[in-house]
Parts: C-alpha cells; sequence; structure tokens
C-alpha cells in the first residue's frame, strides 16, 4: 500500500519513521489508531517479518484489526501491565505537545494506553502542528444514558470556563450516534480556540457521564512531524506539564 495525496505521504513519513527512531527488539508497543498510526502498524509488521521482536497493544479494535492483518503480535495490558513505548496520532498538536485526540472515535483506550506507556511519540503530518489548540472539535467520550443531560453539565463548564454558549454536537453517522469501541457516545465541542487546555482537560473528567475528554496534555515526549516531501523532523516536547498527573508513569 502507498500514500496518495500529499497529507498521506506525510502521514507516512511521520508514521514509519518512528520504526527506525524509537523501536527496539523486546519492546512492548502501545499502537496508536488513525491513519498516521496506521503506516506505523502496516512498517512495524514489516519489520517482524524481518525477525523484529515485539508485541504490541492496539488502542481500537481498527487497529487490533489491521495488527492481526499485517502479523503484528498482540498482547494486553493485563498480561504485561506496562509498555515501554506507544506511537499514536493527533487531530492537532501544539508547540509543547498538547494534544486533541478522538477524532477516529478511539480516546478513551488510547488514553488507557498512554497511561501504561513509559513513552509516548505522536505521530503527525505537518498540518496538525497548531499554536493553539481547538479549531479541530474537542471529542468527548460519554455514557449514553442520560446524555443530553452531561452535555448540559459540559456546557454549564466550558461557560465558567471562558467557553460561553459552546456549541456541543453529538457526533452522529447516517442519523444514528456513533458508538464507541467502549458502547459510549461523542459530543464534540466546536471551541475554535482552547483558551486553558489544562484547566479543561483537569475538570471535564469530574463531570458525571462523562467518561474521558480528547485533551491529552503532557503526555507526548515527542513528535515525529512528517512533510509532504516524505522528509520528518522529531522535536522533543517531554517538559510539558500535565493536567491530570499519570498514576502509573
Ligand atoms: C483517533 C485519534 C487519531 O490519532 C487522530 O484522529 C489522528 O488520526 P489521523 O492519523 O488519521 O489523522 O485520536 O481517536
Amino acid at each position: 500500500m502507498r500514500p496518495n495525496t500529499e497529507q498521506d505521504r506525510a502521514k507516512w513519513a511521520a508514521g514509519t519513521a518512528a520504526i527506525d527512531a524509537y523501536v527496539r527488539d523486546g519492546m512492548k508497543l502501545g499502537l496508536g489508531s488513525g491513519t498516521t498510526s496506521h503506516w506505523f502498524v502496516r512498517a512495524l509488521g514489516a519489520a517482524v517479518s524481518d525477525g523484529l521482536d515485539i508485541v504490541g497493544v492496539p488502542t481500537s479494535t481498527g487497529t487490533r484489526d489491521l495488527a492481526i492483518e499485517v502479523g503484528v503480535p498482540l498482547t494486553t495490558l493485563a498480561e504485561v501491565r506496562r509498555l515501554d513505548l506507544t506511537i499514536d496520532g493527533a487531530d492537532e498538536i501544539d508547540h509543547d505537545g498538547n494534544m486533541i485526540k478522538g477524532g477516529g472515535a478511539c480516546l478513551l483506550w488510547e488514553r488507557i494506553v498512554a497511561d501504561a506507556s513509559q513513552r509516548l511519540v505522536a505521530v503527525v503530518d505537518d498540518t496538525k502542528l497548531v499554536d493553539t489548540l481547538g479549531a479541530f472539535p474537542l471529542p468527548i467520550e460519554v455514557i449514553p444514558f442520560s446524555w443530553e443531560s452531561t452535555r448540559r453539565s459540559i456546557a454549564r463548564l466550558l461557560t465558567r470556563l471562558g467557553h460561553p454558549d459552546p456549541d456541543l454536537r453529538l457526533r452522529t453517522r447516517d442519523g444514528e450516534a456513533v458508538v464507541t469501541d467502549s458502547g459510549n457516545y461523542l459530543i464534540d465541542a466546536h471551541l475554535r480556540v482552547i483558551k486553558d487546555p489544562l484547566a479543561l482537560d483537569g475538570q471535564l473528567n469530574w463531570i458525571p457521564g462523562v467518561v474521558e475528554n480528547g485533551l491529552f496534555t503532557g503526555i507526548a515526549d515527542e513528535m515525529i512531524i512528517g512533510h509532504p516531501s516524505g522528509e520528518h523532523e522529531i522535536r522533543d516536547v517531554h517538559n510539558a506539564p500535565s493536567a491530570r498527573p499519570s498514576t502509573t508513569r
């Protein structure tokens, strides 16, 4: 399979570069979701067939299916507990490495896998790098029970944090609510500019009914930025503060 647009070539550049830059024999890896991560998983499958010895934990059923197809051996966090490294994509990433994730509806498993990882490297094409997060709608995973009430609570919090009258949309496909791999719904917050990502990340999950939100603050250690030319650059962002200290790192 080959990339067939400029953006896809940049995603390919970032995803495949992660193998040589970070992956070593014996590693336990978190396998991200989305098209950029999937370039990584395909390259990983090729490296495994050339003799690389790793195991992976997928962050979605889609990534699990791809990993099986390309021959990446899989395990679970029940079996291995800690991961050496996760490679995952982002919908937006700022210069400190704070991210919006969940465009592909996989944020909950992605967050759990990231939290179990010693190190996280974000793989992004160069359109994802922004000065301020928020042009991409922030995904918030909610329990289906009484989701309208949860949405009202989210609106009240956002108003208090300087986003009055926020545009909060239930994510749908073909007229039906999108259901995540864990059976939940997604509310996309169209905020345009997120004034204080750390405050928002720190407070959203306290709302009853909110399972997880797509703001990953202070979690990325490095980022690989791919360009349409096929080149990539690596940036170290591991000193950025996190809204929610990891329980496992
Ligand atoms: C899925 C994600 C993805 O990492 C994010 O949507 C980026 O996807 P892509 O690499 O296809 O642009 O968070 O929930």
